[in-house]
């Protein structure tokens, strides 16, 4: 249970007001998550599992110029922090957690107020004094307050609240199932396009429209409001807010990305306290930020060989400077994209054949649906079925040419990846690996992600986005149904949720022919049907199989999949963030969508993209080839042992407690 928020303020120290100005800047932050010139991480308001593992990382800040100067950039590095308990006393943090003090570091870096001193080229210059405390936890429950004093009387305070852990284990294993940028006007999208209506009532539903319980989640990050893969991630995964790009740490103003304080995930907890089996799986290149997320912690989510790295070993391979005593420990199941970090070359770890490193540690790897259907079930498996991230539905298995002169296996020999699987193969091939190696009661974690219906969405075409969200829910279906042949679905939480959205959504039909027709910009916008001419979805729905008559089974809902992908009456469909671009509704049958080009002038229209469409003002910077996330909450949808947890609005944290409850990983000693 989790007191009530009048509950937990009441307990803790009154803040003192006399803080430094507060400097709110939106452009550009001295450092997002200290607003004065005293920093704590973890900040204010975080909240941890007991005996979940984190890092300390104190800052005192002194900037040489701009408005917050402070004693000529003197930085006084006469500071304490103490940590106290409900209403105990405020202990050093050396006596509070039994440990060493820590050395002192110093450095400076130098950041914009806003865009006008950008644009003067007069950035504020900060001197810094830190320390950092490594590997701690806190395992009683209840309320913290931890406060820095620092520049003699100035004091920052950071309320940290321990939730009381669930006793008792609900669920055996967990499948988490993560459409990135998936929003539910997507979802409606899909069902419109995929699943029969008469007369304004569907003959069959998603498989996400079924599931027993719904949420909403909140996706706001610690210091911006609109978030990225990365943080959004390091909050589903930790139960922590982060900064943009950084994955498991809080983002510090130090020089060093692998340096910052790191937080324990929930893979790394569920390898450390049951030792269940793990697998990650994801249609992207596998070091992006969804699948890193579960292993990973830099501030930068391009740290990508770093990423792979700490797949195999841990944070302590990567510097050993900063040791962290839990990783992944070698996940069972790695599937996905990204071969650039395994061929020996720039992109992988130390420039070395990273399938080599990988079959030293005893794991199959596999590099095609061929081999991946043909692999045991016993051994670790990593499968990496493309250079970047893996083709799309669409074009796997309606437009198969543009699988071709793409040059992308990832045996790294120059052909091409022609016979990649789906997130659907690669879920179930999981699954059974998963449960051959998961030892007795100790069940199995997966994270499956459909990452291209984010980055589909993010270049306009929305065509291939929806086809990967339709991709997704045949997946959790097909997943349903093995779970329940193989009689685990009884003991297995299924949540499917987004990481954040964008501003997609579908206002009315279009008809292309016209459209396409017209030589005048205003009247080809003449084709856009609204309200009562927005007409019926002509995106015709299959009755059992694709017209290229490829091998996919189909749910007992009929075939989810539409047939007809390229309509004449399309639907128009429009996004609250983009760049210049031409649009035509018409399905881009030669590969996905580049809307928009860099120019000396900045990013403009792309010369070669719907030529026969009109065109649409940019509404974001001239620096932004594509479309960008937005701020909309995201729908939660659960199934099995603790999913009821998953009802109501919450926030994107929360899902790690609600999780980490249905697996009982707090431990309160
Ligand atoms: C910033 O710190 C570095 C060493 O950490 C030092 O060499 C450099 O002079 C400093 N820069 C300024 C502008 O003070
Ligand atoms: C602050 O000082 C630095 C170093 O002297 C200088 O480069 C910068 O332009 C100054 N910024 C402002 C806003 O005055
Ligand atoms: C590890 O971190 C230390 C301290 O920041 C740094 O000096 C060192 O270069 C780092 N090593 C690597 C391999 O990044
Ligand atoms: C980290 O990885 C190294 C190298 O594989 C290993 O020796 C060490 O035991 C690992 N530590 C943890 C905490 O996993
Ligand atoms: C595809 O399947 C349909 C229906 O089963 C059949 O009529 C058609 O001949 C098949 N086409 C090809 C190319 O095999």
């Amino acid at each position: 249970m989790r007191p009530s928020a009048s509950l937990r303020t009441s307990v803790i120290l009154v803040v003192a007001l006399a803080s430094a100005s507060h400097v709110s800047a939106q452009t550009f932050q001295r450092l997002g998550t200290c607003p004065t010139l005293g920093c704590v991480f973890p900040p204010d308001q975080t909240d941890f599992l007991a005996g979940q593992l984190f890092d300390i990382r104190l800052e005192v800040h002194a900037p040489v110029n701009g408005t917050e100067a402070f004693n000529g950039g003197v930085v006084n590095e006469q500071f304490s922090f103490c940590v106290q308990r409900g209403r105990e006393a405020c202990q050093d943090v050396t006596k509070f957690f039994k440990i060493k003090d820590s050395v002192l570091e110093k450095w400076n870096f130098t950041y914009y107020e806003d865009l006008f001193a950008k644009d003067a080229g007069t950035p504020v210059l900060v001197n810094v004094a830190s320390k950092a405390y490594r590997a701690l936890s806190l395992t009683k429950s209840g309320p913290y307050a931890a406060k820095l004093t620092y520049n003699g009387r100035s004091t920052t305070i950071a309320n940290w609240f321990v939730r009381e852990p669930a006793t008792r284990r609900k669920a055996k294993n967990v499948l988490l199932f993560i459409g990135d940028g998936m929003t539910q006007s997507m979802i409606t999208a899909a069902r419109l396009i995929a699943h029969k209506s008469v007369n304004g009532k569907y003959q069959s539903l998603m498989q996400m429209d079924q599931m027993d319980n719904l949420g909403h989640q909140m996706t706001h990050s610690v210091d911006s409001f609109i978030t990225d893969s990365a943080n959004s991630a390091t909050a589903l995964y930790t139960g922590k807010k982060s900064t943009v790009n950084a994955l498991n740490v809080y983002a510090d103003s130090s020089k060093n990305s692998l340096d910052d304080p790191k937080v324990e995930t929930i893979a790394e907890l569920f390898r450390r306290r049951i030792g269940g089996a793990l697998g990650i799986v994801s249609t992207a290149f596998i070091a992006d930020a969804t699948p890193a997320a579960l292993c990973a912690h830099t501030r930068d989510r391009g740290q990508y060989a770093a990423v792979v790295t700490e797949y195999l070993n841990n944070a302590t391979t990567v510097n050993a400077t900063f040791a962290w005593p839990t990783s992944c420990q070698g996940p069972d199941v790695i599937f996905g994209g990204g071969a650039e970090q395994f061929i020996a070359g720039p992109g992988s770890p130390g420039g070395v054949d990273y399938y080599k490193a990988f079959q030293a540690q005893g794991y199959n790897v596999v590099n095609s649906k061929t081999q991946l259907l043909a692999a045991g079930n016993k051994a670790k498996t990593l499968g990496i079925f493309s250079v970047s991230n893996m083709a799309k539905w669409i074009d796997r298995n309606v437009l198969k040419d543009n699988l071709k002169n793409q040059k992308n296996s990832p045996t790294g020999d120059g052909t091409d990846a022609v016979d990649q699987p789906g997130l659907k193969e690669m879920t179930l091939k999981a699954i059974d690996i998963l449960q051959s190696r998961s030892k007795k009661n100790q069940g199995w974690f997966m994270m499956s992600e459909a990452a291209s219906i984010d980055k589909m969405m993010h270049v306009l075409d929305y065509d291939r986005a929806l086809g990967e969200l339709l991709e997704l829910d045949d997946t959790i279906r097909e997943s349903i149904a093995h779970l329940k042949k193989i009689g685990e679905y009884e003991n297995t939480l299924i949540v499917v949720t987004a990481d954040h959205g964008h501003g997609f959504d579908v206002f009315g039909g279009a008809d292309t022919k016209y459209l396409a027709a017209q030589t005048d910009d205003r009247k080809k916008r003449a084709a856009i049907g609204v309200y009562t001419n927005s007409g019926l979805s002509g995106y015709t729905v299959a009755e059992g199989s694709l017209p290229n008559n490829n091998t996919i089974v189909y749910g007992a809902e009929g075939p989810n999949f539409p047939v007809q992908w390229n309509p004449r009456y399309a639907f128009a469909a429009g996004f609250g963030a983009n760049p210049d671009h031409r649009e035509t509704y018409a399905l881009n049958t030669n590969g996905p969508r580049v809307p928009a080009v860099n120019s000396a002038n900045g990013v403009v229209v792309n010369p070669t993209d719907n030529v026969d469409g009109f065109n649409v003002g940019g509404t974001i910077g001239v620096d932004e080839t594509q479309g960008v996330h937005s701020l909309q909450d995201v729908s939660v949808f659960a199934n099995g042992p603790g999913s009821e947890a998953f009802r109501g609005v919450y926030n994107s944290v929360d899902i790690f407690f609600k999780i980490a409850d249905a697996l009982a990983l707090g431990r309160t000693s």
